[in-house]
């Protein structure tokens, strides 16, 4: 038993295991390496947020798409059990809308999305979110983190007051396909790496600002977290060389901000032991024990991945993620995704009202989803995706910062899994014109309301904001100064020193 069941991480948006031999693993075929093996895990992990999806991919067999010959069948829609009001506006005032977009380069493949008109102006920026996994719902993040509204355990719905839709005009997608209410009819729309993912949103994007145009010359910002530390980069590059080529309609990108994510792989699996030992969940002796024996084979096995191998890349997956498991054997049972916080029994977190309320027939009829099903996680998704895992994604941000691109890297100080410690040391080391200037520039705190709420360093477009009191999901943990980073990141005064200076200057 020790040997063979392996422990592995439930994640909502990074779900890592380790495993108990590498060279068992690649001596089945690719890319079904060690597929029964992770595919238990991924289950397993699933369960561990308490989320029990009835399919492990929307596959879907029987349909003829050729039938639809429009790219966006989007409605209006109203949430039933909407409990309360918002300072007067009726939910009917506002654009709510549910939609599925027929990928253009895909065989028989549906992305489903939100669109939260703003709450304050159709002015505002259009921000898109991601929610990692990979092939997690961005469902969760709309109900548990900055979405308009929470689910009570009644299955009521209130209004958040720290919803990104109070300050953007908010987009969320199920993404990669098979993903949430997305799916396909052809298993081989299924995507493997970021080319895939960046061009089916980027083909989603063009179809959307298609379909409201008014909304294609406001700012455009890309967010998300975790698992999306991959996606974000990858689709601000494809945006900006669509813009560039004149490819469809100008997307007006602003800039894309990472919350607790996986961007380099390299620089955070070494930050894995400097952390744990820092916070003091594990000693001295493992630390040193960890970097002798498993942090060396790591370094190389992702050298051999670099930014485009295949079955290297997966097995610097498994080689890798012994550093993370290693921890977690000292660490005992610690919620790693907030230090602070342990999981009880099996369970890290609670996140099952979203099934149960998406699942009921009356929200169904409100989206116009058919007989899809709910997938809230994907171990088929996240299976496909583990040739991406360790891929560099930092290669592509410089030219994007050089082109003024903004780039906010943030992360919660309670999250072991993307910790703030391997994101700040990846945007320190990467190079471009600005780094020297943002090396040296001063850490000021980032206030909000009257206290301090983080730990900001910026030049430039480039901001590092390290969020106190917070874990893997910010904007669940910290909603009011989420959204306060959020709307001054999009007005371009992140960086200007706080609110009583702020109210000074307007007094005068
Ligand atoms: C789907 O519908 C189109 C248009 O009616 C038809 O030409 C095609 O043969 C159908 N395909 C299948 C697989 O039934
Ligand atoms: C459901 O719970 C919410 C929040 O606790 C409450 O405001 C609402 O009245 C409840 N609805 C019903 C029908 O009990």
């Amino acid at each position: 038993m020790r040997n063979s069941i392996p422990i592995y991480v439930p994640s909502l948006l990074l779900v890592l295991f380790f495993s108990p031999s590498l060279s068992s693993l690649i001596s089945r075929d690719l890319p079904l390496v060690g597929s029964d093996y992770s595919s238990v895990l991924a289950t397993k992990l699933i369960r561990e947020l308490n989320l029990f999806p009835k399919e492990d991919v929307n596959v879907v067999h029987g349909r003829n798409y050729s039938l639809e010959p429009k790219r966006i069948v989007e409605k209006r829609f109203r949430f039933p059990n909407l409990v309360g009001s918002e300072s007067g506006v009726s939910v009917e005032d506002l654009g709510h809308h549910a939609g599925y977009y027929k990928i253009e380069h895909s065989y028989a493949a549906r992305m489903f999305y939100f669109f939260f008109e703003s709450r304050n102006s159709k002015k505002d920026p259009v921000v898109i979110w991601l929610t990692g996994g990979p092939g997690c719902s961005s469902e969760l993040a709309m109900f548990y983190e900055n979405g308009p509204f929470r689910i009570a355990d009644n299955m009521s719905l209130l209004w958040n007051e720290y919803g990104w839709d109070k300050v953007s005009n908010l987009l969320y997608v199920d993404q990669p396909i098979g993903t949430g209410f997305s799916y396909s009819a052809d298993r081989h729309d299924i995507r493997h790496d970021e080319d895939g993912v960046s061009n089916d949103l980027y083909d989603f994007l063009q179809a959307f600002f298609a379909e409201h145009p008014e909304y294609a010359e406001n700012d455009f910002y890309i967010t998300g977290e975790s698992y999306a530390g991959h996606y974000i980069p990858a689709l601000a590059a494809r945006v900006h060389r669509g813009n560039k080529a004149n490819e469809g309609i100008h997307i007006n990108l602003k800039g894309f901000a990472i919350g607790n994510g996986l961007t380099d792989p390299a620089i955070q699996y070494k930050a894995y032991t400097d952390y744990a030992l820092d916070m003091g969940i594990i000693q001295k002796a493992d630390y040193e024990h960890i970097n002798k024996l498993k942090v060396p084979a790591c370094e190389m096995a992702i050298k051999l991945c670099g930014t485009d191998g295949t079955i290297t890349c997966m097995a610097s997956y498994f080689v890798c993620n012994t550093i993370f498991s290693t921890i977690m054997e000292h660490a005992g049972d610690i919620n790693y995704y907030d230090i602070r916080k342990k999981c009880e029994g099996n369970l890290c977190y609670d996140f099952s009202n979203l099934e149960k309320f998406m699942n009921q027939q009356s929200v169904r009829d409100a989206l116009g989803v058919g007989d899809i099903d709910f997938v809230s996680c994907s171990t088929t998704v996240y299976q496909a995706m583990l040739v991406d895992w360790m891929r560099n994604l930092e290669v592509g941000i410089p030219a994007l910062l050089e082109d003024g691109i903004s780039l906010l890297i943030y992360a919660g100080e309670y999250d072991l899994i993307c910790n703030w410690l391997g994101n700040s040391r990846w945007v320190h080391a990467m190079e471009w014109s600005g780094q020297k200037e943002f090396v040296a520039s001063a850490e000021v705190p980032f206030v909000v309301g009257d206290s301090e709420a983080g730990l900001l360093k910026s030049h430039g477009p480039l901001s590092f904001l390290k969020v106190h009191d917070a874990g893997h999901m910010v904007p669940m943990d910290q909603p009011k100064a989420a959204l306060e980073m959020l709307n001054k990141w999009t007005q371009g005064s992140l960086s200007e020193v706080g609110g009583d200076q702020e109210k000074l200057v307007a007094d005068m």
